[in-house]
């Protein structure tokens, strides 16, 4: 037998160890590339080891020989292997940067020119969106005929699975993918629940202050909106009742009440959930930052300890970037036909490769990992704001630093003049909100919800010494004033 035959037999029978396929990947394709992608990373599979043929492999898994070959092409567009002509498929003899666990320091990012302190900008890695770009090819230069049309309203079954598996695993909440819809973020899911839902003038809870995007999503639907203030235990579920107890719905951030900070309280979902029943209303559990939290365990959603009264919505916003406009809503069983069928009526789902391809990603253990790399990098920009602002502002800011999430809230001292707030940021050249903006009712003192995700630390600690010496300039500059 000449001697290169024997080499790559040889070969072949190494290469049949490292490889499990994980049958809970949707398509066999898929599920052979997660598992050789995985192989090479690691290292099971040496740079420059030639791969089986694809009927060599095919017949050892007891898959479809065209899965072998699509996969072997989404690895070349990985950069993970490379043909050699006429001589088979090799592991790329230069591996791509790896993805392991980067010093928060090292990471690559672009920083979007936003001046500090904007809301809804994250860093971005380039690997990732090179991870991305790949899987979306992918999926174009794969699609089958029937992934062209019009498909569920709810969206790709494949992202949808992911989905459940994530919120299962991260936010105890236990749904079946066919509960699931995805949507173009967290207002569009809003939006839509509410057409499914209610009727123009069905009263609505909104948390006092809340989220302005909400505020005017709901607004426009012609809910009308009832004024609920939050206390350190999150909404107080009295005053709802108290200002209109047959309200068809509350919208709460209970994980993380935007803008305060505050995680509500068991007692008071608990509170929350009882008087939904009691009204037969709906509960829209907007979670929208919960994969960035910095100490403690996850906490549960609502929507895992009341998933009969509760619509989730949770968005890639945060863990990803805004741009993607990829988000989802869990509806409760007994609600999916309307929303469904609503759904139909309207825009069905977003572009099905960008679904499908995250879904890749997700499969593939790239947006944890993604997610696991930034949550440091975040930590690290909150300490920054916390420290400067504490250090060169005690006297003037009063601080309220999260466990959890991408924004802080600091606020004014009580008795500080009308109109203060918004001078000290003009002075200081930041771009944050004013807790003023996020109020329906005005009362207490203004203060600034300071965004910290999208930014490099120096530019946050300097904007924030700015913030604290404007504050002392502006507070000092009114006392002499009275
Ligand atoms: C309270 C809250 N909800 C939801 C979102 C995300 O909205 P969307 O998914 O529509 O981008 C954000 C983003 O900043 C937010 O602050």
């Amino acid at each position: 037998m000449p001697k290169s035959a024997t080499t790559s037999r040889r070969r072949n029978v190494v290469l049949a160890l490292p490889i499990r396929l994980d049958r809970a990947i949707r398509g066999q394709s898929q599920q052979v590339h997660a598992a050789l992608r995985s192989a090479i990373v690691d290292g099971l599979l040496a740079p420059g080891l030639r791969l089986p043929s694809s009927r060599g492999l095919a017949e050892q898994l007891g898959v479809r020989r065209n899965a072998i070959v699509a996969a072997y092409e989404a690895l070349l567009s990985d950069g993970l292997v490379e043909p050699r002509h006429g001589a088979g498929t090799y592991v790329a003899a230069e591996l791509p940067a790896p993805q392991a666990a980067a010093p928060a320091a090292d990471l690559d990012i672009r920083i979007p020119a936003r001046r500090p302190f904007a809301l809804g900008v994250t860093l971005v890695d380039p690997s990732l969106l090179k991870r991305l770009a790949a899987a979306s090819r992918r999926r174009i230069a794969q699609a089958a005929p029937d992934e062209l049309g019009y498909g569920d309203p709810r969206g790709s079954l494949h992202l949808r699975t992911q989905v459940a598996h994530y919120l299962a695993a991260n936010r105890g909440v236990r749904c079946d993918p066919s509960c699931i819809l995805i949507v173009s973020g967290t207002q569009h899911g809003l939006r839509l629940c509410i057409d499914a839902l209610l009727a123009p003038g069905d009263a609505v809870w909104f948390e006092d202050p809340g989220y302005v995007a909400s505020r005017h999503t709901l607004g426009t639907t012609g809910a009308k909106l009832v004024p609920v203030p939050v206390d350190g235990e999150g909404i107080v579920v009295s005053a709802g009742e108290s200002a209109d107890r047959k309200a068809r719905a509350a919208y709460v951030t209970p994980s993380h009440q935007f803008p305060t900070g505050v995680a509500m309280s068991m007692a008071r979902r608990i509170a929350l959930l009882d008087w939904a029943r009691r009204a037969d209303a709906y509960i829209f559990e907007d979670d929208y930052d919960s994969e960035y939290r910095f100490a403690g365990p996850p906490l549960t959603a609502l929507a895992g300890i009341g998933a009969e009264r509760v619509i989730y919505l949770g968005t890639f916003g945060k863990t990803l970037f805004a741009g993607l406009r990829l988000g989802y809503v869990v509806v409760p069983p007994a609600l999916v036909a309307r929303v469904v069928g609503a759904r139909a009526a309207q825009d069905r789902f977003p572009p099905v490769f960008m679904q499908d391809a995250l879904a890749d990603l997700m499969a593939d253990g790239v947006i944890s990992a993604h997610m696991r790399r930034m949550r440091p990098r975040y930590r690290q920009a909150r300490d920054a704001v916390a420290e400067a602002l504490a250090r060169h502002g005690r006297d003037v800011l009063q601080l309220a630093a999260p466990s959890q999430g991408l924004h802080l809230l600091a606020t004014l001292p009580p008795g500080a003049p009308k109109g203060a707030a918004r001078l000290i940021r003009d002075r200081a050249g930041v771009e944050c909100r004013l807790l003023s903006d996020a109020r329906i009712v005005q009362r207490g003192p203004d203060g600034f919800i300071l965004g910290y995700s999208g930014f490099a630390t120096r530019d946050l600690a300097n904007a924030a010494r700015e913030l604290a010496r404007a504050a002392k300039e502006v507070l000092s500059a009114a006392s002499r004033g009275r």
